[in-house]
């Protein structure tokens, strides 16, 4: 469906006259929020869309490239070599470098060691193998670092979760934290949280990570979204996961 933007704006104005439902400091996954369908279909394996993606980068996973060796000629054909306790860690600050890594690019790194055609982000593929290396820590607990250097960092990500953007004119806070629970377009709205992704979306039939549905979110505010691998989405990005700390992993979860 096509809207204009100003039946974007007639939208948003009528969530606007409901009375704030107040900021609840307790996280709770997306998974509350979507519709009892949409929740079996993520619950169960033969459903879950998402596990193509996870069976697609299984086999990525094990495929050899052009220097003979595989992922899981190290990390296991099922990547059972993985520490599932480190996988919840992502993204992580890298202090030397002062860079914050995400799974994405973590895997990107690793995956330039054994070949010399490096993927753009968010490719498809690399989207495929963050999913499956995801899925290895499926059950665990979000575990994102949030004291040292990365405090300020989050408090830079919290900068902008709470900064109006778009057409719309309104901030990541708004919605996630202040009108959590109200309709909108027939979807209730949720925290925003992180723990679930890469997420299948049943709105576009694709597999979208993290910075992926942080786009989407700011296309839908008529935003300008952040570039991919700019500092605003990598800080927006680690505090969005921040805040689903002590939520288990979904990956894939199913959202609308
Ligand atoms: C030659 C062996 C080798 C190959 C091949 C390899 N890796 Fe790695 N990988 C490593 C080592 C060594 C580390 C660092 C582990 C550590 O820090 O303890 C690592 C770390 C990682 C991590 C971070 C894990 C953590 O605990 O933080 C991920 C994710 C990863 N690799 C994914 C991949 C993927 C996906 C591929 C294939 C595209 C791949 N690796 C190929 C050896 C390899
Ligand atoms: C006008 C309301 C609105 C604003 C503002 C908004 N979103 Fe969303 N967002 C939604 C809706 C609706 C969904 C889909 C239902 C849900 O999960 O909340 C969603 C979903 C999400 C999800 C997926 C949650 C899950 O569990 O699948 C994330 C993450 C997210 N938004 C992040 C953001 C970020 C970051 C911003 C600010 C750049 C933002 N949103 C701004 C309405 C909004």
């Amino acid at each position: 469906m096509k809207l204009t933007s100003t039946s974007v704006l007639t939208v948003f104005n009528l969530i606007l006259l409901v009375s704030v439902t107040g900021v609840s400091a307790e996280p709770r996954s997306g998974y509350e929020f979507i519709k009892p369908e949409t929740r079996a279909m993520q619950d169960d394996d033969f459903s879950n869309p998402g596990l193509i993606a996870v069976a697609r980068g299984e086999e990525l996973f094990n495929q050899k490239y052009e220097k003979g060796k595989a992922c899981a000629d190290c990390h296991g054909a099922e990547g059972e070599n993985f520490d599932k306790k480190r996988l919840t860690r992502y993204p992580v600050y890298k202090n030397r470098t002062k860079e914050i890594i995400t799974l994405q690019k973590r895997i990107s790194n690793c995956r330039k060691t054994i070949t010399d055609t490096p993927l753009e982000t968010d490719h498809p593929d690399l989207v495929a193998l963050e999913t499956f290396v995801r899925n290895r820590a499926h059950g665990e607990k979000v575990n994102v670092q949030t004291d040292g250097p990365v405090a300020e960092l989050l408090t830079k990500g919290e900068k902008i979760f709470t900064t109006r953007y778009g057409l719309i004119d309104m901030s990541c806070q708004q919605c996630h934290e202040f009108y959590t629970g109200q309709m909108i377009r027939g979807q209730k709205i949720s925290q925003g949280q992180a723990n679930g992704f890469p997420a299948y979306r049943l709105a576009t039939g694709e597999v979208a990570n993290l910075h992926l549905r942080i786009q989407q979110c700011m296309t839908l505010l008529r935003a300008e979204p952040f570039e991919t691998e700019s500092e605003e989405i990598n800080l927006l990005g680690l505090y969005l996961m921040s805040r689903s700390n002590g939520l288990p992993i979904e990956t894939p979860a199913v959202r609308y």
